[in-house]
């Protein structure tokens, strides 16, 4: 398959590449730095061309997404609508532009992380952004059959920076393997409107 895979070489997208290329898949990713498919999930513009550019796809997948933390009572309006703008509204302008080049029977795979449903203190906009990726993968799944969307919810990655860590006390990692292969089902599965949590 060609599969256009925003975040490639993030933890998480650089171990979803290695497994889609082992299983014999073309990979073409996108992110900000990206000199091919400059993308920027927080500019639709950018979204579009980078869709576009890839032309026809067996499947598109994200890995990417970015939300602020910090208290409710300090998190700013702005910071709340950069969240939502970025992880939320930036995956699912993936999936409006994405319905015009995927093919007939292709796949949607996108990326939201426990937070959405296991808040910690300091995830609010991070935990609304997932929670809106989850509700809008259930959605569009009931109306772009025969193509196929669901959403990948890890919990902390073992390989995840040690700073982020110590919101998790007490929570088992899951491997960037573990995760890459919840994209494999997604992509090369029949299911539709899931959402994988691996927590
Ligand atoms: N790590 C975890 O423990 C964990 C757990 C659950 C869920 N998640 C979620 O998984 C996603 C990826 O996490 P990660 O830890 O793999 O991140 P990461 O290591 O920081 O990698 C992020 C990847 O996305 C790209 N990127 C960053 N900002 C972007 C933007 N605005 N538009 C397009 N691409 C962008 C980066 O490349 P450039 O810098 O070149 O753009 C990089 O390829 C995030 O949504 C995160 O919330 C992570």
């Amino acid at each position: 398959m060609r599969i256009l895979l925003v975040g490639n070489t993030g933890v998480i997208g650089s171990a979803v590449e290695a497994r889609l290329r082992e299983r014999g898949h073309a990979v073409l990713g996108a992110t900000r730095t990206n000199a091919e498919r400059p993308t920027d999930l927080s500019d639709p513009e950018s979204i579009a061309k980078a869709v576009d550019q890839a032309g026809e796809v067996d499947a598109i997948a994200c890995a990417a997404g970015h939300a602020a933390y910090g208290p409710v009572g300090e998190l700013s309006g702005a910071q709340y609508r950069d969240s939502l703008g970025n992880k939320a509204l930036g995956q699912i302008e993936l999936v409006l532009r994405g319905l015009h080049t995927l093919a007939p029977a292709g796949s949607f795979t996108l990326i939201t992380g426990v937070l959405g449903t296991y808040p910690v203190r300091t995830s609010s906009a991070a935990s609304a952004a997932n929670g809106a990726v989850e509700s809008f993968v259930r959605a569009a799944a009931l109306e772009i059959a025969p193509r196929r969307i669901n959403a990948v919810s890890p919990t902390i990655l073992a390989e995840a920076s040690a700073k982020a860590k110590h919101l998790f006390p007490g929570v088992e990692p899951v491997t960037a393997s573990k995760v890459a292969n919840a994209y494999v089902r997604s992509i090369e599965g029949a299911e539709t409107g899931q959402i994988y949590q691996l927590f």
